[in-house]
């Protein structure tokens, strides 16, 4: 062994070793008991001894004493008449190194006493306030039934909200007086499927919030209080709107990506064998000129026209598989001018002629970073879908805002609307509910790729008999090096 005496650390480390220490959930004696080994461990002293009490007599003291050995001292006082006093046996340090870490440590020491030597079920107390807060924080509505289907639990997220309820109004009553709203015997079903099978229970409910649908999803969970049987059953009841529409909007990017690399695929593949065809047909058409007989010259027509066909299906394949790769250019762009822009092509188009169209542009809208030409392609396609559904005759109001980090422009028509069932599938490649002739559809599908490339977001609103609002939303252009 050698004899020469260990550093003094810094009292900082002492100082928060200790409140390590002392922090870990135990009795008190055996906290003190670990903190005279820690500070021996830690202190360059051979022995440390803990006091606790008046000066007459102790309530606590742990560590050893060395006989015939005066200590380096340090008390600091606790409350009216009593000390926390820490002794350090054999210290081979000058006392005016030790004094600082010893005091303390002697007063936090002071501090943490309370809550450390309280008796065991005063140390559940503390246990159990925690679990309430923690509930209460959670940011999820959570209620506790018992057999009786009475609620014995209600956390603070279930009272807040539009339809809380106070903790003192529902404790101790049955779930059924408190939630009226609900059918009885459904929930009662839901209950007892817990109590009797021991398995959790879900569910999910759309619920009409004003104009807005949330999804709320309720878990019930089986809770044994001793022994294998069900003694309560947990509730806890989710807003997985957000959750829901994040999950379906990733689906739908992976789908459409998935169909892009399908159709670069399959275009290549169809492309020279159309044009073939094409070329031939003419070859012919101008080898028979005038002399073929009128049933030949239809033939033909049929021919030439169905082959125009599929060139177009061809063309819109590519347009969606490339609007489903990031790249091309992108610059600072303002949308309103590219809805003008826009607007400007389809003024001649045969299909939106006769459209009224009306403009609410906000004025200096902040740029987005954006592919011109993409985002052109997507707003036309909404616009000529706009045009169709209203047979050409109808009104578009075209509006830009700013909302949040998003500049968003919405695009409503007065048409027949969306019937609900329909909704969900109108962005998918190849849905239209328009003739062969007229339809591809394919211009949601390239247009919901184009605004998630910009790490936008293309969503609808509709209803049948009140139109359509198609919202494009693309974050606004950052500042370099913001
Ligand atoms: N403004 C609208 N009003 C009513 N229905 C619409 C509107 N826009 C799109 N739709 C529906 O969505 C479907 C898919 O549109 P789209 O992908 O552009 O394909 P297409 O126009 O070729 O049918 C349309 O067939 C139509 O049923
Ligand atoms: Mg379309």
């Amino acid at each position: 062994m050698t004899d020469t005496p260990r550093p003094v650390p810094p009292p900082l480390a002492v100082v928060s070793g200790a409140a390590r220490v002392l922090a870990v959930p135990g009795a008190g004696a055996e906290r003190l008991g670990e903190l005279c080994d820690f500070l021996r461990s830690a202190l360059p002293a051979m022995q440390v001894r803990i006091r606790v009490g008046t000066r007459r007599s102790d309530e606590h003291a742990c560590g050893e004493a060395v006989p015939d050995e005066a200590p380096f001292v340090a008390s600091v006082p606790m409350g009216e008449d009593r000390l926390v006093t820490i002794e350090a046996y054999g210290a081979r340090r000058p006392p005016a190194e030790l004094r600082p870490i010893l005091e303390t440590t002697a007063t936090l020491l002071v501090t943490m006493l309370p809550a450390i030597t309280q008796p065991a079920d005063a140390d559940s107390s503390v246990e159990r306030r925690l679990t309430r807060l923690t509930i209460d924080s959670l940011p999820l509505g959570l209620y506790l039934i018992d057999r009786d289907y009475r609620i014995v639990l209600w956390n603070r997220k279930r009272e807040t909200g539009t339809q809380g309820l106070r903790r003192e109004e529902v404790l101790g009553r049955t779930v059924f007086e408190v939630l009226s709203r609900q059918e009885p015997d459904a929930l009662r079903a839901e209950f007892d499927h817990v109590f009797v099978t021991g398995e959790p229970h879900e569910s999910e409910q759309l619920v009409q919030a004003g104009t807005e649908a949330r999804t709320y999803r309720t878990s019930r969970l089986p809770m044994r209080l001793d022994g294998s049987d069900v003694s309560h059953v947990i509730t806890i009841g989710e807003d997985v709107t957000e959750a829901r529409a994040m999950h379906q909007s990733m689906y739908q990017t992976e789908k459409l990506a998935a169909v892009g690399q399908l159709a670069a695929g399959v275009m290549h593949e169809i492309n020279n064998p159309l044009a073939t065809i094409g070329a031939c047909v003419t070859a012919i058409s101008s080898r028979l000129g005038g002399s073929a007989e009128p049933v030949v010259r239809e033939y033909l027509d049929i021919i030439e026209s169905e082959v125009g066909r599929c060139t177009n299906i061809v063309d819109g394949l590519l347009d969606f598989s490339r609007a489903g790769r990031a790249g091309g250019s992108f610059v600072n762009c303002d949308l309103n001018v590219l809805l003008d822009r826009t607007l400007y092509l389809l003024k001649h188009h045969q299909r939106f002629r006769r459209l009224d169209v009306e403009r609410a542009l906000q004025d200096d809208l902040p740029a987005v970073k954006g592919n011109t030409e993409r985002l052109i392609q997507a707003i036309m396609a909404i616009l000529l879908n706009a045009a169709d559904a209203t047979n050409g005759t109808g009104r578009v109001i075209v509006r830009t805002r700013v909302e949040g980090l998003f500049v968003v422009a919405e695009l409503t028509d007065d048409g027949p609307g969306i019937p609900a069932d329909v909704v969900p599938k109108i962005f998918e490649p190849f849905y239209t509910t328009k003739g062969p002739s007229r339809g591809t559809g394919l211009g949601l599908a390239i247009s919901y790729g184009i605004v998630a490339d910009h790490q936008g977001k293309l969503d609808v609103r509709s209803e049948p008999g009140c139109g359509t609002t198609f919202r494009i939303a693309i974050p606004i252009a950052r500042e370099p090096g913001t």
